[in-house]
């Protein structure tokens, strides 16, 4: 399928001024359908109240659990809708039953909050997070993870497409582990999905944490958990409450059977429209072609930069996506993003490379700016994005 960039952009209303917006990978821009779908579900509220607009929009909020396990190659009872991306992955990790000494194998690049909740469950239960080599390339070594397996590893936990790196992570061959282990196994697509075509069979993992806002085009504050089904009996939920279990008499309690029991009862009903349009935005653009057309941009986005004098790209691994991450060896990644957003209306953000990226800070590199692409974005962008880097670099 051929992408029409032009309908794409005259789908989208950032688009039409001067503002050129790279940060899709902190969060896109919506397109039409969905932001008339969240602003029109808040004027139900307004009008007829928020319960009842609820029960007005049923039914669409129900095809949300369609939506989602579509895009991701699931079953809709797999599906729990959540906040975030964070809430997704931590509802899954903590609904593990910890005991001192299980170990968890995670990648250099997993996300820094992933990272923080190793390090609390290894103060609350004990439990031993080891973090696998990477290649040369900097992805993860899949063969150092299948070594680093023993008897006491219980989860392994990666992310597709790290925060602060183009790379892609070897998702499927680390499933291939966790599946040869019988190991179940944490993906963060939080980058991935809506970027390039996602299928849990295919990539072998039990369970998927997503966000809506980043490459799905979503609105802030939504996400979804996806577990494989086999795996829902086996995850305890750190919290219930009324809408994840059913209080069935003063001392009993029985949680939901299928993913929902990752839900709360409370939620942005606005928002899971939103995000259910969102992923049927996606698919009816065409995930493959959004693919194709992000990894296209983001390629010539890395050659325009290494061509400007003083300026490295930090991007690693074989394959790469849509993030294109570089700095420049006089000046500081923050006066870079916020020049490119005061002087040059381009949108960028600044990642601090922490624990992740230690070979940068051994050569000197605490923060790179963060230019992210998406199908919507045009050569011409980029050209913008070029000259404006060319005069931020300009010695005065
Ligand atoms: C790779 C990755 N994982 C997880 C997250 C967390 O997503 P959220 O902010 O929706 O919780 C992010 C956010 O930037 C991310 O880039």
């Amino acid at each position: 399928m051929e992408l029409d960039v032009g309908a794409l952009r005259g789908d989208t209303p950032g688009c039409d001024g001067k503002l050129i917006h790279l940060n899709n990978a902190g969060a896109a821009l919506m397109p039409r359908p969905v932001i008339s779908a969240v602003t029109s579900h808040i004027a139900l509220e307004s009008r007829v109240g928020g319960y009842e607009a609820a029960t007005e929009a049923a039914d669409e909020v129900e095809s949300f659990y369609a939506k989602a396990a579509a895009l991701v190659g699931g079953r809709p009872d797999e599906i729990a809708f959540v906040d975030n991306a964070t809430r997704a992955w931590q509802g899954a990790f903590y609904a593990i039953d910890w005991k001192p000494g299980d170990q968890v194998l995670t990648a250099r690049s997993e996300y820094n909050s992933h990272m923080i909740a190793f390090r609390h469950a290894e103060r609350r239960f004990g439990i031993e997070p080891i973090l696998v080599p990477d290649t040369a390339e900097g992805t993860v070594d899949v063969e150092a993870l299948e070594r680093l397996v023993t008897s006491r590893t219980r989860l392994i936990c990666v992310s597709h497409m790290p925060t602060n790196d183009g790379m892609i992570n070897p998702a499927i061959e680390v499933g291939q582990v966790a599946s040869r282990h019988g190991l179940p196994f944490l993906l963060d697509a939080c980058q991935s999905a809506g970027q390039m075509p996602i299928d849990v069979a295919e990539l072998g993992c039990t369970m998927l944490s997503t966000t809506g806002r980043k490459y799905l085009r979503g609105p802030r504050g939504t996400g979804f958990l996806w577990v494989q089904s086999d795996w829902l009996a086996k995850l305890s939920p750190m919290t219930l409450d009324i809408g994840s279990a059913r209080w069935t008499s003063i001392a009993e309690f029985d949680a939901l059977s299928d993913a929902r029991k990752f839900e709360h009862w409370e939620a942005n009903i606005a928002g899971k429209i939103g995000l259910m349009t969102a992923c049927s935005y996606a698919m009816t653009t065409g995930i493959p072609a959004i693919w194709q057309r992000v990894q296209l941009l983001a390629s010539r986005l890395r050659e325009i930069i290494v061509e400007i004098p003083g300026f490295s790209v930090h991007d690693r691994g074989a394959r790469k996506g849509g993030i294109v991450t570089f700095s420049h060896a006089a000046v500081p990644a923050e006066r870079l993003m916020m020049a490119l957003r005061q002087e040059f209306s381009i949108n960028t953000s600044v990642s601090a490379t922490q624990l992740t990226r230690t070979d940068l800070i051994g050569r000197g590199v605490a923060q790179m700016v963060r230019a992210s692409v998406h199908a919507y974005n045009t050569e011409e962008d980029l050209d913008r994005f070029a000259e404006a880097l060319t005069a931020l670099a300009r010695p005065a």
